[in-house]
């Protein structure tokens, strides 16, 4: 693999000791994906966040790194394991925010942005087209290279530390214009809400497995319904891209030469809708993964029209969106009527199974994959409106 001499002096430990352990990683990762260079990036995303995931171990790395690691370029955090002022609240131990805290300090003596949020687009990372980044988190991913036409495989944890600490990452994969052609077509029915892109999504990733496809027959789609679809995309199949007809930046490039075409019917969606439905009664309603924007915020306002919620409810946020609903009074209406308006976690990365939770009700396939996958909670999808209506019941 080629490097420049700048590479070369990271990797022979000139620069200090983080870059070295950092350019090791991707060198590594570069020789096994066939990469001839590296590529500079313009951002970094990075995940691994939750004590919960990286345990004592986890912690130790990341404070060795911390010593003398300062990152090249932008970078923002994924969600934490908890809510940085409401952890006593969330019932976390005093244990846990201990350890979580010295994550979050350790990242941030390399000069990271603590927004513990899985939608940096939404809380100030937001790259431009055609740029090269190197982003953990699946949904962001998606929503990255599809929405916005930023360039990124799906980092892991480590090699987007490593990209973050060196400004680079080795060129392969969706940083090549032709690996991001389409190579599925499926041509989908009426969608109406956010609810029906994330069935899209979760029944897509099972169809087209590794494979880019081109959705045909999508008349229109906002910010919501497009971070929707990504995030399940991402859960079911192993993608990290796709392009909607006439809508995203890059569907007009050229195919690859040969296109399977699938159809997605209505009644394939509401299979879906049944397959992600464990039939529990819910004791958290969970709204906001991906992390829920102001706009969201502000329907679920709407939609209760004052009603008090009577069961656990939680929309997750980032931290600058709780801010800019604070703002605009949105978060003090919301948390008068009882929802409680949770930064910097989810249910997924937060130890939500010791606080009780046995079951989760959401509007996003990706939460109920996460939480009986990973979580390992009983889950079932919703509209939004019929979780409110449940939750006020
Ligand atoms: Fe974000 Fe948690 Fe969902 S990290 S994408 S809200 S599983």
């Amino acid at each position: 693999m080629y490097l420049t001499r700048e590479e070369e002096k990271m990797l022979k430990g000139e620069m200090g000791y983080a870059k070295q352990v950092a350019m090791e990683i991707l060198v590594a990762l570069g020789e096994i994906y066939g990469a001839e260079k590296m590529v500079k990036i313009s951002s970094a995303q990075v995940s691994g966040v939750s004590y919960k995931n990286l345990g004592e171990a986890g912690v130790e790395w990341l404070e060795e790194l911390s010593r003398d690691g300062r990152v090249e370029v932008y970078t923002t955090l994924n969600p934490a394991g908890m809510d940085i002022e409401r952890w006593r609240e969330m019932g976390v131990s005093r244990e846990f925010a201990e350890q979580q805290i010295r994550i979050i300090e350790a990242y941030t003596r390399m000069g990271i942005h603590p927004t513990l949020t899985c939608t940096p687009y939404l809380a100030g990372n937001k790259p431009s087209l055609g740029d090269h980044i190197a982003w953990a988190e699946s949904s962001a991913v998606v929503y990255a290279n599809s929405v916005i036409g930023a360039r990124t495989n799906r980092e892991g944890g480590p090699s987007a530390l490593a990209s973050a600490l060196t400004g680079r990452t080795p060129y392969y994969g969706l940083h090549i214009t032709e690996n991001r052609a389409y190579s599925v077509k499926i041509n989908v029915p009426n969608l109406r809400d956010e609810y029906d892109f994330a069935l899209l999504g979760y029944v897509s990733g099972k169809l087209s497995k590794e494979k880019i496809p081109l959705f045909s027959g999508v008349e229109s789609a906002d910010q919501v319904e497009l971070k929707a679809l990504g995030a399940a995309i991402a859960s079911t199949g192993g993608i990290a891209m796709f392009h909607i007809e006439g809508l995203t930046p890059e569907y007009m490039l050229p195919p690859l030469d040969r296109v399977e075409e699938i159809d997605v019917e209505e009644r394939d969606l509401r299979n879906a809708a049944e397959e992600l439905n464990d039939d529990a009664e819910p004791d958290l309603i969970f709204i906001g993964c991906p992390h829920a924007s102001l706009e969201e915020l502000i329907v679920i306002m709407q939609r209760l029209q004052g009603r008090i919620v009577k069961k656990e409810m939680w929309v997750c946020v980032s931290r600058s969106m709780k801010e800019l609903a604070k703002q605009l009074g949105v978060y003090q209406k919301l948390e008068e009527l009882g929802v409680k308006i949770v930064s910097d976690t989810c249910p997924i990365v937060a130890p939500i199974t010791r606080l009780g939770v046995k079951s989760i009700a959401t509007n996003s396939a990706k939460g109920v994959w996460y939480s009986r996958n990973i979580t390992k909670v009983k889950a079932k999808i919703a509209r939004l409106t019929d979780l409110i209506e449940d939750a006020v019941k």
